[in-house]
This record gives structure tokens, sequence and C-alpha cells, in this order.
């Protein structure tokens, strides 16, 4: 394999800067799930390091299901069609979901997911992700827990894919444009 950073512009978003920002939300998480029966909901593949850290600075105690849908395939632009490629294990019923995401670019992804839950029966379902694009965006959608706004580069790293590529890098990276140009 490459070498990652030959493939990268610049580093947006440091390891340090994510881990300080996702211990700031798991102690809101904490404060407004107590004695809720929270279940967190990771999307994957993109949001399995914001899963791991974001777990472990939880102090309540917090289960943890996963989703596996995508909508990029081998490509910089969202195809907005979502396919699912493994539903959860755990239904909804009552319980107080929080999805976990990397990135709200265009909103696609969420936007469907978030009615194809709407009918399962939660308690409440809130949205809590690393990264938003508000200058990308095509739909609204309502995070109540985001760790950072970021401009509209294709970005890389902490889960963050181009061609399954890239995600055990641990900033957040603009991708150099002669990697996918
Ligand atoms: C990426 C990312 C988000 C989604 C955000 O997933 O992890 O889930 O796209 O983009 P959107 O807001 O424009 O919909 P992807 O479909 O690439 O699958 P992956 O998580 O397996 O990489
Ligand atoms: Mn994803
Ligand atoms: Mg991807």
């Amino acid at each position: 394999a490459a070498d990652i950073q030959a493939d990268l512009d610049r580093v947006l978003v440091t390891e340090e800067e994510l881990q300080a920002r996702l211990a700031e939300l798991a102690a809101e998480v904490n404060r407004d799930y107590a004695g809720k029966d929270i279940l967190l909901v990771g999307v994957l593949k993109g949001a399995i390091m914001v899963m791991a850290d974001f777990a472990r600075h939880l102090t309540i105690d917090a289960p943890m299901d996963w989703m596996a849908v995508s909508s990029y395939g081998a490509s910089t632009k969202s195809s907005g069609v979502v396919q699912i490629r493994k539903d959860l294990d755990t239904p909804l019923d009552g319980k107080h979901v929080l999805v976990v995401e990397d990135i709200i670019d265009s909103g696609l992804t969420l936007h469907w997911l978030l009615e194809h839950f709407a009918t399962r029966g939660a308690a409440s379902i809130e949205v809590l992700t690393a990264l938003r694009k508000p200058d990308a965006m095509k739909v609204e959608i309502d995070a109540k827990y985001v760790g950072f706004d970021i401009p509209s580069d294709f970005v890389v790293g902490y889960g963050l894919d181009y061609a399954e590529g890239y995600r055990g890098l641990r900033d957040v990276a603009v991708l150099a444009p002669h990697v996918y140009s």
C-alpha cells in the first residue's frame, strides 16, 4: 500500500482536537441521558472510530448496535441512493436512540436513516456526528451533538474513507486532489 501522508493536502482536525471535543460531547450525553434507556447506533463503516472513542468517554452504560449503509462507493460524491448492508440486531422500541456518525456531508445518508428509524418505536432519536459540512448539506439534519463544522473539501481519516482507504489515519485531513482527479 502507498504512504498515507503523500496523499494528503493538509490536516483539518487533529487527533487531540477530536478527543477533546468528544470528551465534551460525552459529558453532555452523560447528563442528557442519565436514567434513560440509551442505545448507541453506529453507522458502519465510517463511525467505527467515533464510536470507539466517544463510547469510552461516557460514564453512563450505553449499549451499541450497528447499521451498515453505504451511499458513496468508490466516489467523492454521494450517489443519494442508500443501501442497507447490515440491519440492526436490536429492536428500537422504547429506546432513546443516539445515532453516531463520522460526518454529515450532503445529509442524504442520515436523512434516509432517520426516516427509516421513524417508524420503529424509539422513545427519542438524536444524532451525534464528529464532523459536519454546513455548505454541502442538501437536506436539513438536526444534529444535537456536533464535533466540528468543516469546509466542503473531501476529507479522509478518523473512519472516513476514499475508496475504502485512509480510515486508519488518526487526524482528519484533506485528500490531495491528485488522488481522485
Ligand atoms: C459516508 C459517511 C457518512 C455519509 C455522509 O459513508 O461515513 O455515513 O457518507 O455523507 P452524506 O451526508 O452525503 O450522506 P459512506 O456512504 O461512504 O459509507 P462508509 O461509512 O462505509 O464509508
Ligand atoms: Mn458512513
Ligand atoms: Mg465512505
